[in-house]
């Protein structure tokens, strides 16, 4: 099996978001549906890690973006229909955080200790305010929007996702008023995307600890902060460790999703990426820090 690559036409970028050497633009797809075409940054593997970490969601049973690998003009990315379709509307979560707590300010960082996991925990677990995703069939352990957050951070960890900032999660305000956690999406900063070939062969085949692939795999950061005012992010596996004990039922259901999920789904995942989208060491990189992930997220257990 590989994945299909959609050509989107020449013509299709009517409504150009952002110019410069990353377009994102939105088309109607021929069925008629809302689609934005995501570039790669050039040279980058964000195309393809978008589309693994679409794949790995999907195993995982998490509500997420749908993305299919494209080209435009030529160019390498990935399409993916619009979350908030019509008159619906996709919050970000630091405009979310700006409206519950005082003295947030939504900025538009990347980087911002405003950012915690106790505030993006306060507001999903509400669940008087913040329904889980619609059309998500909703598992029993999982509780409320925050245990389905636990989930979007066990993916993180385990593709080594270091973009979960306050504008890469967010609500999504049905046509009727009605909250609800938008499905994960923005996958593309992980998977060792942007590495060089040259440095990948060297972590996989060194004997130096400190230039190792679990080292690398250790060194993941996420978006989202302990503490306002830390220094820095927390780890990737901290942060679901620690939603892990906010929610201990939600943190074990996600837990038990990658137990269950046999090592060869990662490689029949990574596989199926067109050898014209990804190279084998990109593709062997990608798979080896996903089953590295794999053993650590388990040792939590
Ligand atoms: N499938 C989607 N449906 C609705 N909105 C989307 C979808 N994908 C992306 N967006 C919107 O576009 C924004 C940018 O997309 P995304 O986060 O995937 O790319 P990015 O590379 O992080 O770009 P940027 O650096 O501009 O944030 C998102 O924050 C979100 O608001
Ligand atoms: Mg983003």
């Amino acid at each position: 099996m590989t994945y299909p690559t959609i050509v989107v036409p020449d013509n299709a970028s009517t409504q150009l978001e952002q110019l410069g050497t990353k377009p994102k633009f939105w088309f109607e797809d021929r069925e008629g549906t809302e689609t934005l075409f995501k570039e790669g940054y050039p040279g980058s593997g964000e195309h393809w890690a978008e589309k693994i970490a679409c794949e790995v969601a999907r195993q995982l049973g998490l509500p997420h973006a749908e993305y299919e690998l494209a080209t435009w003009r030529g160019r390498p990315g990935v399409v993916s229909p619009n979350l908030a379709a019509g008159k619906a509307r996709l919050i970000l979560g630091n405009e979310v955080l700006a409206k519950v707590f005082s003295g947030y300010q939504a900025s538009e960082r990347r980087r911002d200790s405003q950012h915690t996991l106790s505030r993006v925990a306060a507001v999903l677990s509400n669940t008087a305010s913040v329904a889980t995703p619609a059309g998500w069939d909703r598992p029993p352990d999982i509780a409320d929007a925050f245990g389905v957050f636990a989930g979007y951070l066990l993916l993180d960890a385990l593709i080594g996702n270091q973009d979960r900032h306050q504008l890469n999660w967010g609500l999504i305000r049905s046509s009727e008023g009605r909250l609800m956690l938008a499905p994960t999406f923005d996958h593309a900063s992980s998977l060792g995307r942007n590495e060089s070939d040259k440095v990948r062969r060297e972590r996989i085949m060194t004997r130096d600890k400190g230039r190792s692939l679990e080292t690398y795999a250790q060194r993941a950061r996420s978006g989202l902060y302990r503490n306002q005012g830390s220094p820095r992010p927390m780890l990737t596996l901290e942060a679901f460790a620690d939603a892990h004990k906010l929610s201990p039922t939600a943190g074990g259901y996600w837990l038990h999703r990658v137990a269950v999920l046999p090592p060869d789904s990662f490689e029949a995942i990574t596989q199926a990426v067109p050898d014209t989208m990804i190279a084998d060491a990109a593709r062997d990189f990608a798979l080896r820090l996903m089953l590295i992930n794999r053993e650590r997220l388990l040792a939590l257990m």
